[in-house]
């Protein structure tokens, strides 16, 4: 699920519908973890009298004496997910408020401010108008506040409220506030939002929150519930194409067929012309069937199932479009990416790209540049840690359908998820297709990989040997070697050490290194496959991921991982190349094993224990285990 589409409010089409002439602002608030948002937004809704009663009775066991009220109420306690944000000292999730007053609708996103939590405040500010930052007035702008505010800007925010907080803190100096007004305002110019405004308050005490404190009469703007009601939001822009992601096919009975899903933009009515994204293929709507009952016309944010006049094939994944402005659909394009996620984006690493309704295999091809978020400056990175903002070319296994996120912020985000542990890891918004990929085309040859291994009388394998450094890799791939040439077949190994004096000299052993070597060492595989070979391909490939996206490249069958198991003790034992003795001296950095990790297979074909069985035996297991996968090997 993409963050677009977390958390969404069940009861928001009702709440909605009851205020439907007044104008909704969606906002967030982002700070640091002891910055009082939360505090904030309770005295938003206390102040504003917009809690209901039984809320109020909660609050207060744990405060102590002292607010306006004579009585402190402890207004965090009003927020979603407070108890677990007492118990951890940070709000864990994202927390969604709906009030309106007499002149505006407010759907409010409580983001959490601990540097790791930037996910969530990406969750948080994807659909949002307007984000309030808070500052802490004692400590002025902070790391966090620079990286919010570009990632509020990146995100498509335009308006920014900055809360300059806790200003009895610094008895309601006017200095005080000048100069971060100052200097935000000096740091924000090149982020592009249409509107800043500074606002000294005290969350804790009410001052400027919901009227004009008299603690600061040198304070001539808004408060902050008077500018939220009042800020002008953007004219609705001239209406966006139509863009169905189809979530799913209906098809309750053989004469019934329906696209369901959400529309991202634009609206359609019945008789309208559609296209299929993907295909290219044309029709036009029958019906717009809704759990309501059909309509005659509907539009963005609307869950509805189109019936078309004509069969298309359009699954999950693709998009129904307006035909005079169809999305781009693309398997190269470049994005920006906010990383979240403690281990680095590494280019060449496989991840599963989702959009709103798609999910493929995607990497990123290059790390174009980080974004330094002080002072705005490209610098060339060859990782991305957490909460970087790095712009990349990416390349998914399969074309995907999206704008680019400028036009469109349902339809040109995705996130990027872990293949091992199924975490989000990132979030893209899609700058442009590349144009590369318009002119590389697939060149048909008629001499192709039937015919070449139907010469050789052999399936083409690609038998991948994974284990420690001297674990017996090669030892055993080149016994393999031999027993399989004798028998005529046709083969070919690539080895780490030797792969590594040629194609591969420009890369050394850390994380990212490796990864490029396992993508290079697929890719030539693959090609030799495609020849007709039996490829033995020899290299630690500590990475679970990578030798995943090895397998993924080959045909189903052809990817036969064997590990060999050798303990570490007795692959240091051995040590072969007495490169284990100089690794435990300290001598090589990133030695796999000792100083950097190794991802044992979990389900490889085979499972080789050298301790018990030598060599020799073990190339033969590997042989019958191939005659028998395969009777004409
Ligand atoms: S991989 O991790 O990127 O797959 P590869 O198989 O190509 O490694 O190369 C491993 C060989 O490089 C080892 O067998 C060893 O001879 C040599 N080597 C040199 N430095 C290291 C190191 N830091 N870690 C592991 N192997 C190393």
């Amino acid at each position: 699920m993409s963050y677009l589409q977390s958390v969404p409010p069940h009861d928001l089409g009702a709440h909605l519908a009851e205020h439907d002439s007044k104008t909704v602002l969606r906002f967030i608030t982002c700070g640091s973890v002891d910055d009082g948002k939360s505090t904030l937004i309770g005295r938003l809704l206390f102040d504003a009298k917009l809690i209901f009663e039984d809320q109020l009775t909660n609050l207060g066991r744990v405060g102590s004496p002292g607010t306006a009220n004579g009585e402190e109420i402890d207004l965090a306690l009003l927020l979603d997910g407070l108890e677990a944000e007492r118990e951890q000292g940070i709000t864990i999730d994202v927390a969604y408020r709906y009030f309106a007053t007499s002149k505006r609708k407010f759907i409010v996103a409580d983001t959490p401010g601990h540097e790791e939590y930037t996910r969530n405040m990406v969750t948080g500010a994807s659909t949002a108008d307007l984000a309030v930052i808070l500052i802490d007035s004692r400590q002025g702008i902070l790391p966090q506040t620079r990286r919010h505010s570009y990632i509020a800007s990146l995100l498509g925010i335009r308006h920014l409220v900055l809360a300059v907080n806790k200003f009895d803190l610094v008895e309601f100096r006017q200095s005080v506030f000048d100069e971060i007004a100052r200097d935000y305002r000096a740091f924000a110019k090149k982020l592009g939002f249409v509107s800043i405004q500074s606002i000294p308050i005290s969350a804790r005490f009410g001052d400027n929150v919901i009227s004009a404190s008299q603690n600061t009469p040198w304070y001539k703007g808004p408060a902050l519930l008077e500018y939220l009601e009042t800020v002008q939001l953007d004219p609705p822009a001239a209406e966006r194409p139509f863009r169905l992601p189809v979530q799913l096919v209906m098809r309750p009975h053989a004469d019934f067929r329906g696209y369901a899903g959400q529309i991202a933009s634009g609206r359609i009515s019945v008789g309208d012309p559609v296209v299929v994204a993907k295909s290219g293929q044309h029709s036009s709507v029958e019906a717009i069937v809704t759990f309501d009952g059909n309509l005659p016309t509907a539009a963005e944010g609307e869950a509805v199932t189109l019936v078309l006049a004509d069969e298309v094939d359009a699954s999950r994944g693709n998009m129904l479009v307006a035909p005079a402005a169809r999305p781009f659909v693309a398997d190269q394009f470049q994005a920006h990416v906010i990383w979240f996620d403690a281990s680095p984006m590494l280019p060449g690493r496989g991840y599963i790209l989702r959009t709103e309704t798609d999910s493929v295999s995607a990497t990123v091809t290059a790390l174009k540049h980080q974004v330094n978020i002080n002072s705005f400056a490209r610098e060339a990175a060859k990782s991305l840690q957490m909460n970087e903002v790095g712009v990349c070319n990416i390349s998914t296994q399969a074309p995907i359908v999206f704008d680019a996120y400028k036009d469109n912020r349902a339809t040109g985000n995705f996130v990027f998820v872990d293949r091992a542990t199924n975490a989000t890891v990132g979030a893209g918004m899609i700058d442009f297709p590349l144009r590369r990929a318009d002119n590389v085309h697939w060149q048909a040859t008629d001499v192709n990989k039937a015919a070449r291994s139907a010469m050789k009388s052999q399936r083409p394998a690609v038998l991948w040997f994974t284990g420690l450094s001297g674990s017996g890799k090669s030892t055993i791939a080149n016994a393999l070697d031999r027993l399989l040439h004798a028998r005529g077949k046709h083969t070919y190994m690539l080895d780490g050490d030797n792969v590594r004096h040629g194609l591969n000299r420009d890369l050394g052993f850390t994380e990212a290194d490796r990864v490029e070597n396992i993508r290079r060492v697929a890719e030539v595989a693959k090609l030799m496959a495609d020849a007709g070979l039996i490829v033995l391909v020899s290299f630690i490939s500590p990475f679970r991921g990578e030798r995943q996206m090895a397998r993924e490249l080959m045909e189903e069958c052809e990817f036969i991982e064997i590990f060999v198991d050798t303990p570490l003790e007795e692959c240091a034992r051995r040590d072969p190349k007495g490169l284990y003795e100089k690794a435990l001296a300290g001598k090589i950095a990133n030695f796999t094993g000792v100083s950097s990790p190794y991802e044992a297979p979990e389900n490889p074909e085979l499972h080789l224990k050298t301790v018990e069985e030598d060599p020799t035996t073990l190339a033969l297991k590997i042989e019958a285990f191939l005659d028998g996968q395969r009777g004409d090997r």
